[in-house]
């Protein structure tokens, strides 16, 4: 049995390595590219960078910052790290989303994930091959429309590997998994991404250079720089990418030694995070897609802003057209690319929940990562059997509960813990020197970009919520919302056993 207090990074390479995996994701090559797309292209690239420096890298000091700082008293999860910060019982609660989060996005994230293995194998079996591109696209129908058993036996599959490397421990399972999966995936997108950009009008029937569709991205378009949307939009991208707002950052950095250095390792995780999703993520299925159906196929495509239409429906019928040895072999490397970019993410959200368990109920490591697995299992039976419960957990967890919980963190950590100290937490044992605009920008300017972030999405929470609803999205949202009560549930206990103690 060993208990999370014990657990350690093995290096700071590995440390580096897994919170960079938990950062980058599906959300860096499937979501990037298709927001990015759906919201302008150049235009979208201005807000997107602006949210990166006035939220993303404040939010990503303050929750190395915490977390850290929660380590030191043998926490490892938000409940009571927030606590460790501020004694009134309110902010154990609001940590619990800091577990919820983590959970509730398992729940949907590690089925799309196990989608790429199930791709992976039928692009190496040369399935696709001679399919039209209606077809393949209705093999993703089927497939997501329970058509057959074997997205259930993928999906089982790809929950008891991300609950075995989890029942191994930090050292021997995430930081394992993320020395192998980081590497690989920046192999196999380097690959992609140059064949992506050298992608030329004729070869293999492609009718566009690859380049038009990197052009459409990056040429600055400041048409839609006032839209709310966009913005709104491009806050939500960040979010997602770096894992903001969520609670897996915290409990990575809570495994950090006091004195250790945080702010270069945030900013080595955060920018690396940023160079796969910018350079990579927007060089391999725009290009290919844009080289075969032209921008306006393209933004039609991404609608929904998932890059499900692309990323599955799509690139392999155009991968199909390069010849059997080359399609599969660009197949695995796409699906395989998107699996280990998942799955280092997945396994990000689980040790949050397990450290929970196993700082407060004294639970083994085996324990608590059965346990997990066994949540996500349940969790997900809703998302596997209905995409618009899907679509709801998405919707809630995945954009809402993270801005909500950035709020609460930046107002504890800058204004309840105060910014002198929090200061202080950053930089101590700093190997780089943080620029001081970072403090007042933690302290003024993220906490009021978040709010209007917040305040500006009011209307369509408003809008969601009072929409007509189905059965399914009914059930969904009950559940989401027993899974918060059931967590503060097991805080109020921790809690009455820690202050008997
Ligand atoms: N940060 C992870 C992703 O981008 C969740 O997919």
């Amino acid at each position: 049995m060993t208990n999370s207090k014990k657990e350690t990074w093995g290096s700071r390479m590995g440390l580096i390595l897994a919170m960079a995996g938990s950062a980058v994701g599906l959300g860096n090559f499937l979501r990037f590219p298709a927001q990015a797309i759906q919201n302008g292209g150049g235009a979208f690239i201005i807000p997107y960078l602006t949210c990166f420096v006035l939220m993303g890298i404040p939010l990503l000091y303050v929750e190395w910052g915490m977390g850290r700082y929660g380590g030191k008293s043998g926490q490892h999860s938000t409940p009571f790290m927030f606590g460790a910060l501020d004694k009134r019982f309110f902010w154990k609660y609001l940590g619990v989303f800091g577990i919820f989060t983590n959970l509730a996005v398992a729940a949907y994230y590690c089925y799309i994930e196990s989608w790429t293995l199930s791709w992976a194998y039928h692009s190496a079996a040369g399935h696709f091959l001679g399919q039209t591109q209606g077809q393949v696209a209705a093999f993703f129908n089927t497939y997501v429309g329970l058509g057959t058993s074997e997205p259930v036996m993928f999906w089982i599959f790809c929950l008891v590997l991300n609950t075995w490397i989890l029942s191994r421990g930090l050292k021997g399972g995430v930081e394992m998994a993320a020395k192998i999966g980081m590497p690989m995936l920046l192999l196999l997108g380097v690959i992609l991404a140059i064949r992506g950009v050298t992608l030329s009008a004729g070869s293999h029937g492609a009718i566009y250079d690859g380049v038009i569709g990197l052009n459409y991205l990056w040429q600055p378009n400041f048409s839609s720089i006032w839209d709310p949307v966009v913005w709104r939009n491009a806050a939500g991208q960040i979010f997602f990418t770096l894992s903001l707002g969520m609670g897996s950052i915290h409990c990575y950095a809570s495994y950090v030694k006091s004195k250790d250095d945080i702010a270069l390792n945030a900013m080595s995780a955060g920018w690396m995070n940023e160079f796969v999703e910018v350079v990579l993520g927007s060089a391999i299925i725009i290009p290919i897609a844009v080289g075969y159906l032209g921008v306006d196929k393209v933004v039609q495509m991404t609608k929904g802003g998932s890059g499900f239409g692309i990323g599955f429906m799509t690139l392999p019928y155009l991968f199909a057209q390069w010849g059997p040895a080359l399609s599969a072999m660009a197949g695995v490397m796409w699906f395989g690319l998107l699996f280990f970019a998942g799955i280092t993410s997945s396994l990000a959200m689980g040790t949050p929940c397990m450290a929970f368990m196993e700082d407060n109920f004294r639970w083994g490591r085996t324990k608590a990562a059965w346990t997990f697995g066994a949540a996500v299992l349940l969790l997900g039976i809703p998302c596997v059997l209905s995409q618009e419960a899907f679509g709801e957990f998405d919707y809630w967890v995945g954009t809402i509960s993270l801005v909500i919980f950035a709020m609460a963190e930046i107002i504890l950590f800058a204004w309840v813990f105060g910014m002198e100290k929090g200061w202080k937490e950053i930089t101590r044992g700093a190997d780089i020197k943080v620029p001081i605009a970072f403090k007042y920008i933690i302290k003024y300017v993220t906490p009021l970009f978040l709010l209007v972030v917040f305040f500006g999405s009011l209307p369509e929470i408003w809008a969601t919520l009072t929409k007509k609803i189905t059965g399914a999205v009914l059930f969904a949202r009950i559940l989401m919302v027993a899974l918060f009560a059931a967590i503060s549930g097991l805080v109020y206990v921790a809690n009455k056993k820690k202050v008997a103690l």
